[in-house]
């Protein structure tokens, strides 16, 4: 094999790139641990899928086997049909192992009961700091078939995509305002399918239904870029472009168009009287 020149060229490439960066795709078997569920996460057809299911006795989730500091994560997701109401199914990163100090970034997906909305939920933790939730409705049936949610993020953004639509866009303005923006740990991609029957469906009045247990989420697609070597420089030059995107003029008008049509929550502009001394301060410094 070694003794084709092309693939010897390829292969050598392949390592160089490796030093600094880490672009992952594809196979399940090859990008995850499965982190708990006892045999209710299954990856299936070859590694191109990974199915969680939840009954009552347990969920099930699934990690990356790399850390990244700074990517891009994108994973297409189909969600739970029918009655949902209090299982969460969730993609997200974090820095593990999840202390005191842990950096966080969230896509939470809050079931409902049939035929109601689901609520798409984001976060963001850093330094063990949280409370920055934003919440939307979705603009399309997300158990009719997968779509792709995505994460960026850079030193200077965190955003966050539905099929390629920006909804949520999180700037590190700790030098203005003193609030820390993960920069520093690395995170690794976590998803898992959990009961949280108690305030996930409209405040937890409306329960899980048990009798339609097994409740099933599918995910394939999963591709990570992002840098996994602490020389987040040279991973930056070697790939990443990820590593200064921010939202042009176009995608700042489709956020735009998201957030007055389909935002249910902002935190900086609560309304569930979480913030008695008013909004974080980054509310304030964003206007
Ligand atoms: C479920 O749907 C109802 C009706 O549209 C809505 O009021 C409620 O907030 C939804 N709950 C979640 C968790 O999305």
């Amino acid at each position: 094999m070694a003794s084709n020149p092309k693939r010897t060229f390829v292969l050598i490439l392949c390592s160089v790139l490796l030093v600094a960066g880490v672009a992952r795709g594809g196979n399940f078997y090859q990008d995850v641990d499965i982190t708990f569920g006892d045999g209710r996460a299954k990856i299936l057809d070859g590694g191109n899928l990974l199915t969680l299911s939840m009954d009552k006795a347990s969920g099930s989730g699934f990690h990356s086997k790399d850390q990244y500091l700074f990517g891009r994560f994108d994973m297409k997701i189909k969600l739970v049909p029918g009655n949902s109401a209090g299982t969460v199914t969730a993609f997200y990163l974090t820095s593990p192992p999840q202390g005191a100090h842990h950096d966080e970034v969230d896509f939470e997906f809050l079931g409902n009961a049939s035929g109601q909305p689901y609520t798409v939920q984001t976060n963001v933790f850093s330094q063990g700091q949280g409370n920055r939730e934003q919440q939307f409705r979705m603009w399309f049936d997300p158990t009719m078939d997968f779509h792709t949610y995505s994460i960026v993020w850079n030193p200077t953004h965190i955003l966050f995509y539905v099929d390629g639509t920006p909804i949520r866009e999180h700037r590190n303005q700790a030098a203005r305002t003193g609030v820390p923006f993960p920069t520093r740990q690395p995170m690794r991609m976590y998803a898992s399918l959990w009961d949280a029957e108690a305030w996930a469906t409209e405040d937890g009045r409306i329960k899980t239904d048990w009798s339609r247990a097994p409740f099933v989420a599918s995910y394939k697609g999963f591709v990570a870029s992002g840098c996994t070597s602490p020389d987040v420089a040279a991973c930056a030059r070697s790939n990443g472009a990820w590593m200064h995107q921010q939202l042009d003029t176009t995608a700042q008008a489709r956020l735009r168009w998201v957030q007055k049509n389909h935002m249910i929550y902002n935190y900086c502009a609560d309304t569930w009287n979480r913030f008695p001394h008013g909004p974080p301060p980054e509310c304030a410094a964003a206007k």
